[in-house]
């Protein structure tokens, strides 16, 4: 650990959380994003249905103020997500053949010009399944079939040029399994054709207890592609309700994530997703488990934030 005692000053990684800016009128909310964190994630206000609710009327206020607060406190801006089967907006969802794939160009080429701060980019988010199969949706009917992947890795590099790094990124493939093994495989096939991929995002949203053996191992192996690593969108689930042990548990999950990042030379920074337990996601998509995250519903840091300061 280090004099300074915040997150962001004890180390060179970069250290993340997805804000909402909603929150940011919250003088709390907004002096610990501020202070512990040295690059934010939009939660949702840089997602396709955000940025493009109707076809060409792009609306750019909110992302811009997300750029804004980052910029006031030198922090990086990962822009999350240029192309995902969720959240994108019903015209867009409906579109297919060329007029999808035009779609998706404009898209990627107006969000990637106009958030020319934004260093990385999630290009395509959660496109294969549990099973490694590519996930049924309307991407996949833009007349290329997977190409959609290649495609949409073109043009944002064309859009953005060679000095932001564009991702992958999904969930269940932080340790060695069937998902993780069928993106190894994708992103060294799309290397070898020229894709321009340069980072792998690793969602990494965790259960209390689950089996991290494999998870540096993992990291190591899409490293030795070339590629920059990611934690993207860290959190972990308690069923609830969170005894104090299972805080404690809890937070040296935590810091083993991070310590995976620290090991790791590619790996470029850990985001966690949702400051505190009491603005979470998880509760709705998980139902019954919460307190997933560094700081508890009062914005207080938990045992999590206090393990991860002393790891850094
Ligand atoms: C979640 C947000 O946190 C929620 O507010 C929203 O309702 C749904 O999306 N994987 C992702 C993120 O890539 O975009 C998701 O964010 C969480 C799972």
């Amino acid at each position: 650990a280090h004099a300074d005692h915040t997150l962001r000053h004890s180390t060179d990684k970069l250290v993340g959380v997805a804000i909402n800016p909603s929150w940011f009128s919250n003088g709390t909310y907004s002096n610990i994003v501020a202070s512990e964190f040295s690059s934010i994630t939009a939660e949702n206000q840089m997602k396709p249905d955000a940025l493009q609710p109707q076809q060409g009327n792009f609306q750019f206020g909110t992302a811009h103020q997300i750029i804004d607060f980052a910029q006031q406190n030198n922090q990086n801006v990962y822009g999350h997500t240029l192309l995902w089967h969720s959240q994108s907006p019903g015209w867009m969802t409906s579109q297919s053949g060329q007029q999808l794939l035009n779609t998706l160009r404009t898209h990627i080429t107006t969000v990637v010009n106009e958030l020319d701060a934004v260093q990385q980019w999630d290009v395509v988010n959660e496109i294969l399944e549990d099973n490694g199969q590519f996930r049924n949706s309307h991407l996949m009917n833009t007349g290329l079939g997977q190409g959609f992947v290649a495609d949409a890795f073109h043009t944002a590099r064309a859009a953005g040029g060679p000095n932001k790094s564009y991702c992958m990124n999904d969930f269940n493939t932080h340790s060695i399994n069937t998902k993780s093994n069928a993106y190894f495989n994708l992103v060294q096939d799309l290397l070898n054709q020229g894709v321009p991929i340069d980072c792998f995002g690793f969602q990494t949203h965790l259960y209390l207890g689950e089996d991290l053996s494999t998870m540096q191992a993992n990291m190591e192996r899409f490293a030795n592609l070339g590629l920059e690593i990611w934690i993207s969108e860290l959190d972990i689930r308690i069923n609830m309700p969170a005894s104090q042990q299972e805080l404690q548990e809890q937070a040296q999950m935590y810091a083993q994530v991070f310590q995976f990042c620290l090991n790791v030379p590619a790996c470029r920074g850990v985001t966690s997703w949702n400051l505190h337990d009491g603005a979470s996601w998880i509760p709705g998509t998980f139902p019954g488990t919460g307190a997933a995250h560094l700081y508890d519903e009062n914005l207080q840091p938990k045992p999590a934030y206090y393990a991860v300061l002393e790891t850094l």
